[in-house]
């Protein structure tokens, strides 16, 4: 079993990223098994810990989660033209300490989400940008801006739009795509 992690760049009750991200999950094919992982009870990130040798719990336990998994799911929106800084957090905990990045090699896929235009187009790059540092090999195309997401839902959060349906499983087919040259 390929186990996919999902991280969600927003913690609100009634998320539209959560509610594509749970979209998303249901058009992996079998043999793929999908987790969220919770990163709203991480303390904010400080070296001190790590350097101090007084690792928090929340650091380990997160890391050692990260680490069970064989590539992960970013599904975001877009906090003032960037990441959400929940989203962030998670990433610069599991990239410490210096040389033990638990992010490194995980083949990974950003979906970006917006109720407007722009379909969260400056977090998905920012991220982007986060990922290639980290080294995680990333789905390059197709991109993946979801906007004007209030009109794609449907009362129960299902994604109403055929259209927007068969561009996320064609996006899912992608990621397993890649992940599997990286089991190989
Ligand atoms: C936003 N929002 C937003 N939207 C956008 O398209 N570009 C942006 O730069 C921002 N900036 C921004 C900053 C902050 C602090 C908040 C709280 C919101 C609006 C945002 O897209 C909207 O609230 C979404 O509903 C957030 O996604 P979730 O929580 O529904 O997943």
């Amino acid at each position: 079993m390929t186990k996919i992690g999902i991280l969600v760049g927003s913690l609100r009750k009634e998320s539209f990223s959560e509610k594509i991200a749970t979209n998303v999950a249901a058009l992996f094919p079998e043999g793929y098994e999908t987790e969220f992982v919770e990163i709203g009870n991480l303390p904010f990130y400080n070296q001190d810990f790590d350097d101090k040798d007084n690792v928090l719990t929340e650091y380990t336990s997160f890391r050692n989660t990260i680490k069970e998994f064989d590539a992960i799911l970013f599904v975001t929106p877009e906090y003032n033209r960037s990441v959400p800084a929940v989203l962030s957090n998670a990433l610069d905990i599991g990239s410490r300490p210096y040389g033990a990045n638990i992010w490194s090699g995980k083949p990974a896929a950003i979906i970006s989400q917006s109720p407007g235009n722009l379909g969260g187009f400056g977090a998905n790059h920012h991220l982007r940008q986060i990922l290639i540092a980290l080294n995680m090999p990333l789905v390059q195309q197709p991109e993946a801006y979801i906007s004007n997401v209030v009109a794609l839902l449907d009362e129960n959060g299902k994604v109403k739009n055929e259209g927007t349906v068969e561009f996320l499983q064609s996006f899912v087919y992608t990621f397993v795509d890649l992940i599997k040259k990286y089991q190989a």
